[in-house]
């Protein structure tokens, strides 16, 4: 990663502006220690100030001489100048001093060097008052309390400046290892854009938020992965399966251009042409139709429904069929069973399961409908005491075209159980196919029911 880059990520952005952040809080901090420090210091100098001068005061006053003496003597101690002293008479006579004779007025003030005749780069803190008859100025120089104060400020500086460079130097380690991991999760992206739907997301195990989000990501691409391979799946069964009604229609034309030939009646070889076509649009009707379910088409159309009097219905049309083939359909509904739906696609799927029961099931067969209520669900089921479907194949019988192999002679396209499994999945129902030992037992399981609606 160019140094120029790294401007661009998040990361760094964010790593220098707590950076700034600290370094405005140091400063805050380095500020507001640096007014105390100096105060307390200042409070301190005049404190000593106000000491020497007071000790001047009370030395003996009836011997001007003595205190003559005594300034001289400290005049002595400081031959830098550190300590400055003027004692003035009442006439404006120099008793003692060690800075020019200046005009200075009573109480504290703050002079210059130069103003006082000192060769020094600090200004002078002073006290001045009467001693018992004289005037006499004392001061300090502020040479220890500016050295102090740079010392603290340089101090603070130095620390903002290790603070900034080590918050710079951490944000762009940061930026960089995580631009390394982005750029490798946008590669690998790059691959599932260009179709390969195989490839996963590194996670690092950290179980950082990138790993997170990973996860999920993996996650997605798992369920794409196997939508498109169901896809495929379904293009596959009904491209295979198609090949037969389309055969068997090309067998008709040839016949009847055979016949035509020699001149010998066609009328049968078209009217089996026709009916064979016909077939064929109406599995690309159903096929249409489970597809457009399985786009959610009817959820719009949604209506409180009762699902006992509804597979009551239904199973009273198909009373005379079942009849006829030799069977006995029982009808078991006791209360009432609000769901809501689509009536016109559950009607269509519950007549799916009671054909099925009646075509695949041999004379003699008895069929039961049943409608009931378990907690906060409504359970509709269909079995019957049939030949039942062996389990490795239960899932296989719900998709398009899927006939089981004894089933090729009987009529019917593979699809009704493909759309009882499209119509369950928009209710957000559970399809369960299992052994009614013997038989199939088909049930729906609703959750989404609802009170019975006023009249
Ligand atoms: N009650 C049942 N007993 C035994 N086998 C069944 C039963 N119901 C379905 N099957 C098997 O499952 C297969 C798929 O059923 P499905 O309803 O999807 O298709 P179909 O009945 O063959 O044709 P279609 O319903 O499209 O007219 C059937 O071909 C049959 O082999
Ligand atoms: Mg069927």
């Amino acid at each position: 990663m160019r140094p120029a880059d790294l401007w661009r990520h998040s990361s760094f952005r964010l790593a220098l502006g707590v950076t700034l952040a600290v370094l405005g809080a140091l400063i805050l901090v380095g500020a507001v220690g640096y007014t105390v420090l100096h105060r307390q210091l200042a409070d301190r100098q005049d404190a000593r100030l106000m000491e020497i001068f007071t000790t001047l005061l009370q030395s003996d006053a009836a011997d001007q001489q003595d205190v003559i003496e005594a300034i001289n003597a400290r005049i002595r101690a400081s031959p830098n100048q550190s300590s400055i002293f003027l004692l003035r008479d009442a006439a404006g006579r120099i008793l003692a001093a060690n800075v020019r004779d200046v005009p200075i007025k009573p109480g504290w003030s703050t002079l210059d060097a130069a103003v006082l005749g000192v060769q020094a780069d600090y200004p002078y803190r002073v006290f001045a008052g009467d001693l018992n008859g004289n005037f006499l100025v004392v001061g300090l120089s502020n040479a220890d309390l500016n050295d102090l104060s740079e010392i603290i400020l340089t101090g603070f500086g130095w620390s903002a400046l290790a603070v900034l460079v080590a918050a710079i130097a951490a944000g762009a380690w940061i930026a960089y290892r995580l631009q390394r991991r982005l750029g490798d999760v946008t590669a690998r992206l790059q691959r599932v854009a260009a179709g390969d739907l195989a490839t996963r997301l590194a996670v690092s195990g950290r179980g950082d938020d990138l790993d997170l989000i990973s996860g999920e990501i993996n996650q997605a691409l798992s369920r794409l992965g196997a939508l498109v391979e169901a896809m495929r799946q379904v293009s596959a069964d009904i491209a295979h399966e198609l090949r037969t009604p389309l055969n068997r229609l090309r067998i008709h034309i040839e016949q009847a251009a055979r016949h035509a030939a020699v001149s010998a009646p066609v009328e049968d070889d078209l009217a089996a042409a026709i009916a064979q076509s016909e077939a064929i649009d109406q599995t690309f009707s159903a096929l249409l139709r489970i597809a457009q379910i399985e786009a959610g088409a009817h959820r719009e159309k949604f209506a409180p429904v009762d699902l006992a009097a509804l597979l009551g219905d239904v199973a009273d049309i198909y009373a005379e069929v079942a009849k006829d083939a030799g069977h006995r359909l029982r009808i078991e509904v006791a209360e009432p069973a609000w769901i809501r739906g689509d009536r016109e696609l559950l009607t269509q799927s519950l007549a799916n399961l009671i054909e099925n029961a009646i075509r695949h099931c041999p004379a003699g067969t008895t069929i039961l409908c049943r409608v009931r209520r378990q907690g906060g669900q409504v359970r509709a089921s269909v079995s019957d005491t049939g030949p039942g479907i062996p389990a490795d194949e239960r899932d296989k019988v719900l998709r398009r075209l899927y006939r089981l192999e004894k089933s090729r002679t009987t009529q019917g396209t593979g699809l009704g159980l493909a759309l009882v499994k499209a119509v369950a999945d928009l209710h957000g129902a559970e399809l369960i196919l299992s052994d009614a030992a013997p038989g199939l037992r088909v049930d729906l399981v609703f959750r989404q029911i609802v009170g019975s609606p006023r009249p």
